[in-house]
């Protein structure tokens, strides 16, 4: 099939790469001439473990090409996917002009039948807006040539893309015609052999499951992050309530791990724009409101517990930070709580030397030259001249550390660990203080 994708950014690069590994002919554009350059001399923009080789492999069988010819991706891809930002607006809401801007450029240069796919994540109700500005503007052009609309959210995380595109859990398609029906599940077929994943649904059900898979798990944690506090105030232990609440098949294992919060760019913005959609349409989202508020106040339980050893005034105090990105297995760092801690130590005079394994050059940019903030080449040089750890991202090497090593290093032998990821009886052992999440 010739599939068009409209944006290289994370779900765009992701599937248009997946897309041509099961044999399509893919063209990507992107308006950004820099990204694109980089593309085509086969680098990838941004850190995904696997899909530099998906890129590289899929360019070299010539089914993966890159371009910024509005046009030319227009007329090439029966199949064209809006795969665009859809960042937040001031008040909360996702904003939608990338992807009308790309539903119009479609309009304005198709010359046969397409099928218009909306991949990014967008409010109920877009897929008629995307209707609507490509009819306008096959109007303005006395043309009248048939198009679909389907919505086709994407659920694959950041860190383990590639393997979830290539083995989705389910495949939400909302239609309304047979034909892009039909289109769609020839598309998908080649990505549910083993058991019929394609969920065909009305496009407003396909919107509003997007946005409703992302708040579920959200709200599971912010519900154990909240737990995860009592626990401590109580004596309890959150890792052990995880487990014993779990084994319910009904309520599972995952996503129930307690931390300094969620990041990253979907959770926090998507349940910004689930509570504005309910708020525009007479729902106060109550639930919603409340894992907004937990988890921005997750983001500083680190600083909390530091000022609760260190005191309100930090001057003159050092911190290591051992992971900047929101999650390990990535370099991104939108939402992430590292920003919050790390803003809220320098708001109260301390500084910061932090280590991420592929984070630090996008930290660079988001804190920009600050002397308040060096960063170490491996973890363990982070600590020197540290009053104490915060671990902040549980990346893979810091789990095992030379718990020896550290506490001959920190001033005050005091990790924070925003992760979870030591048995308490370890750092112990060494003689450290280990505060964790929810842990006694
Ligand atoms: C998420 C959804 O999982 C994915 O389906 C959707 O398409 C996009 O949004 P992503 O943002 O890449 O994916 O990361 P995810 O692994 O879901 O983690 C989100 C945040 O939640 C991270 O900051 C992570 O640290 C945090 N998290 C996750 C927890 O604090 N506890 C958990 O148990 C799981």
């Amino acid at each position: 099939m010739k599939i068009t994708v409209v944006g290289t950014g994370y779900v765009g690069l992701v599937s248009g790469a997946c897309l041509a590994e099961m044999g399509n002919d893919v063209l990507c554009l992107d308006l950004d001439p820099e990204k694109i350059r980089i593309l085509k001399e086969g680098g990838i923009p941004i850190h995904e473990p696997g899909l530099d080789q998906v890129v590289a492999r899929n360019v070299a069988a010539g089914r993966l090409h890159f371009t910024t010819d509005v046009q030319e991706a227009v007329q090439f891809g029966t199949i064209q996917f809006i795969a665009v930002g859809t960042p937040p607006d001031e008040d909360g809401s996702a904003d939608l002009q990338y992807v009308l801007s790309a539903a119009k450029a479609i309009g304005r240069h198709m010359t046969d039948y397409k099928v218009i796919v909306d991949k990014s994540t967008v409010p109920v109700g877009t897929a008629d807006k995307v209707k609507a500005a490509v009819r306008a503007e096959l109007d303005a052009r006395g043309e009248n040539i048939p198009y679909s609309v389907v919505s086709n959210p994407e659920f694959l995380k950041e860190g383990a893309a590639v393997d979830d595109f290539m083995r989705p859990d389910r495949i939400v398609v909302g239609a309304e015609d047979d034909q892009a029906i039909f289109l769609m599940k020839a598309l998908y077929a080649p990505f549910q052999r083993n058991h019929e994943k394609l969920l065909i649904m009305d496009l407003r059900s396909a919107e509003l499951t997007k946005y409703a898979a992302n708040a579920m798990l959200a709200t599971r944690i912010s519900f154990m992050n909240e737990l995860a506090l009592l626990a401590e105030t109580l004596g309890a232990d959150i890792e052990l309530v995880r487990h014993g609440i779990g084994s319910d098949p009904r309520i599972g294992y995952h996503f129930l791990y307690a931390g300094c919060g969620y990041g990253g760019s979907c959770f926090p913005k998507d349940v910004k724009a689930l509570i504005k959609t309910g708020a525009d349409s007479g729902h106060n989202l109550r639930v919603l409101n409340a894992v907004e508020d937990a988890n921005d106040a997750q983001k500083l339980v680190l600083v909390d517990k530091v000022v609760e050893r260190f005191g309100e005034d930090l001057s003159g105090k050092h911190f290591a930070v051992w992971g900047l990105a929101f999650k390990p297995n990535t370099d991104d760092m939108r939402e992430a709580p590292s920003r919050v801690i790390i803003a809220e130590l320098f708001r109260r005079g301390a500084t910061v030397t932090a280590y991420d394994p592929v984070a630090m050059p996008e930290a660079r940019r988001v804190f920009g030259e600050d002397a308040r903030l060096v960063y170490a080449e491996r973890p363990m040089q982070a600590l020197d001249d540290a009053d104490a750890l915060l671990i902040v991202t549980e990346w893979k090497e810091f789990r095992s550390p030379d718990f020896d090593v550290i506490k001959a290093k920190l001033k005050s032998g005091i990790i924070f660990d925003g992760r979870n990821i030591f048995d308490p009886a370890l750092p112990k052992k060494a003689g450290l203080t280990y505060l964790s999440i929810g842990r006694p």
